[in-house]
């Protein structure tokens, strides 16, 4: 029997948006969990290495819900700043804190009637875990400054890449939380588990870069698919993702041959971190850039590199580099890296 490759998501508004591709057996499995967990409206754990495609999964649990016409919402707890995530989450009244000049709804009321990707739950602060709980289990909260309650009818998914049960056995996660937030677990497997799934990939990533690169469609030959079969991809299908922007982007024809996957590769890839830094004169400069320019591009090319080293894991480069991941994130996002 043949199984379609590419499972769409029927109802979701940007349709391309939920695709996911699913040859291999593992990923098959998983849609099939998938379809049969979405309409029932109950929190989901998503857990995978970085890069397998968890908010893709995410948007079809979405897409496939009685919730597919309301919004979905998505919350990256890594990216919010701990003093900012109350009122990020559940909202502030007027007047809340300093600067809050007006009233601000927080992720949990805009995504009243739909969903709530809570990404990267693992890195919730500590004293939210307490409030989230609640908002999961009685569907109220109270927005930072206010004296009243609300009613939300939020289904929340949760993304993680980190082991939570070992978290809750370290005492970094609440028990409690976790078993509420892991009424249904579903593991998103690693690429190197389902090389079966990299040719339509390729071919689905390349179709999609190439639209948004605004490029004639690309083909990528039958050697080249079975090299990137054959890759390793530590950063999963976001490496491949970020492989295939590189040889499209540097493509000299219209068919991109295996001589391509060589040239795509970031300098610097695969080798420890010291390696992968480029001096000064790395750095092309242009006449008449000031020392803050040059540093920038110093800083993004650093970054943008070590990155790549680091196959994607923005956890990874983060400790690599020496920052705090949310201070990686606000450079990603200073960067366009994001
Ligand atoms: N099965 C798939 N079919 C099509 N595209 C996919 C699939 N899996 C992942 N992608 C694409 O790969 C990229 C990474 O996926 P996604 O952001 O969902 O990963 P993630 O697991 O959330 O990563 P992270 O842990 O880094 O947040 C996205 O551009 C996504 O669209
Ligand atoms: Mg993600």
């Amino acid at each position: 029997m043949r199984h379609a490759t590419l499972v769409e998501a029927e109802g979701a508004g940007g349709r391309d948006e939920a695709d996911l591709v699913a040859a291999s057996a593992p990923m098959r499995r998983l849609v099939a969990e998938v379809a049969r967990v979405a309409p029932r409206d109950v929190t989901v754990l998503l857990r995978g290495e970085t890069g397998t495609g968890k908010e893709r999964v995410a948007s079809l649990l979405h897409a496939r819900s009685r919730r597919a016409a309301g919004p979905l919402v998505r919350c990256n707890c890594a990216a919010i700043p701990a003093a900012l995530a109350e009122a990020e989450l559940f909202g502030a009244a007027r007047g809340a804190y300093t600067g809050a000049v007006e009233a601000r709804r927080g992720f949990f009321s805009a995504a009243d009637g739909g969903t709530l990707v809570l990404d990267e739950i693992g890195e919730l602060p500590h004293a939210l875990q307490p409030k989230l709980l609640r908002a999961l289990q009685e569907g109220e909260l109270q927005p930072v400054g206010a004296g009243r309650i609300e009613r939300v009818d939020v289904r929340v998914v949760a993304c993680t890449n980190r082991d939570l049960a070992a978290e809750v056995r370290a005492g970094r996660f609440r028990e409690d939380l976790y078993y509420r937030l892991a009424v249904v677990e579903l593991v998103v497997p690693p690429l190197r588990d389902r090389r079966e799934d990299v040719p339509a990939l390729a071919a689905v990533l390349a179709r999609r870069l190439g639209a948004r690169f605004g490029v004639a469609p690309v083909r990528l030959s039958p050697a080249l698919v079975e090299r990137l079969a054959a890759a390793d991809w530590p950063g999963n299908v976001r490496q491949l993702e970020n492989a295939i922007a590189r040889m499209i982007a540097l493509a000299p024809g219209p068919v991109l041959g295996p001589e391509a996957f060589a040239a795509a590769q970031p300098r610097g890839a695969g080798a420890p971190s010291r390696d992968a830094v480029p001096t000064a004169q790395g750095v092309p400069t242009p006449a008449g850039a000031t020392l803050r320019e040059r540093l920038d591009r110093l800083e993004r090319q650093v970054i943008a590199e070590t990155l790549a080293a680091a196959g994607g894991n923005q956890s990874e480069a983060a400790r690599r580099l020496g920052l705090a991941r949310t201070v990686l994130i606000d450079r990603l996002k200073k960067y366009g890296l994001l």
